[in-house]
């Protein structure tokens, strides 16, 4: 914590925007997080792990879904752990679920209304315009059920549904999961836009060429645990590591 003093007052000030430490979860009897340590600042940081290792009850337990009972989680130096996911989201954490998570039966229209309508109070946020100038697709989509929507806007739909909430923070549980080449790279291009304008994200990844066109930071979960901090540089210099942790193939580094 750097400690800065102003008018006279120590004010804590996190080094972080995100600190996890020695978070724990379970799933019933069966121990999930085992003690996950990482920070996110304002550098995009990828998670990456084989199936099953936790990711996504990570995401789940930073945003209020999952109970942690055990360890901590600071955003911005206040603990999430114990709050809901309503208060969390309006903490300023933006969470894009795995799997889209929309509504087949709502309109793109619908969708966006429905957040901008909770967080209108909001000066100067995100409103559904600016979220088709960023996704023009979903604007010549807007009248169009989520459920007859391609894989690629249905992901672009539940992103322009977190930034409605203004976060500061984005979790997404792989964005890419399911799209082809061609719209993973224009999701790639939004994102790094998002980023350079000053949003956070800590974003889970299956694909190492993504991961790494995303996030110069890296971190790598087994079994609830991260066990490797590195860099996209580092690692994809190192097909042992990657093999090691990730099981990659030449195949499957392709995006
Ligand atoms: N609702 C649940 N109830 C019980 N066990 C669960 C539940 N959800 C996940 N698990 C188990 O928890 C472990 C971690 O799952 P999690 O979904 O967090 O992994 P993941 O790293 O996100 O995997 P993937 O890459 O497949 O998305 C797995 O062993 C999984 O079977
Ligand atoms: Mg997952």
């Amino acid at each position: 914590m750097a400690t800065p003093v102003e008018n006279g007052e120590s004010v804590a000030v996190p080094d972080h925007l995100l600190e996890i430490q020695d978070l724990h979860a379970y799933y019933g009897q069966s121990h999930i997080l085992q003690g996950v340590s990482l920070t996110v600042g304002r550098e995009p940081l990828a998670l990456l792990g084989r199936n099953g290792m936790g990711k996504t009850t990570l995401c789940q337990a930073l945003v209020g879904l999952v109970p942690a009972v055990r360890g901590s989680a600071r955003f911005d130096g206040r603990e999430l752990v114990g709050r809901r996911p309503h208060e969390i989201a309006s903490a300023g954490i933006g969470y894009v679920p795995q799997g889209r998570r929309i509504f087949p039966s709502l309109t793109v229209e619908e969708h966006l209304r429905l957040v901008a309508r909770r967080e209108s109070g909001r000066q100067n946020g995100w409103t559904p315009e600016r979220v088709y100038e960023l996704f023009s697709r979903l604007a010549e989509r807007r009248r169009h059920r989520a459920g007859a929507l391609s894989g690629g806007e249905q992901q672009m739909l539940a992103i322009g549904r977190a930034l409605l909430t203004n976060p500061r923070l984005l979790i997404m549980d792989e964005p890419s999961e399911g799209l082809a080449p061609v719209v993973v790279e224009h999701l790639i291009e939004v994102l790094r836009q998002l980023s350079t304008q000053g949003l956070a994200m800590l974003v889970v990844e299956q694909r190492l060429a993504v991961a790494t066109a995303l996030a110069e930071r890296i971190a790598i979960m087994v079994t609830g645990r991260i066990v490797l901090e590195t860099t996209a540089s580092a690692l994809l210099a190192d097909p042992a590591i990657q093999q090691q942790y990730l099981g990659v193939s030449p195949r499957r580094e392709v995006a």
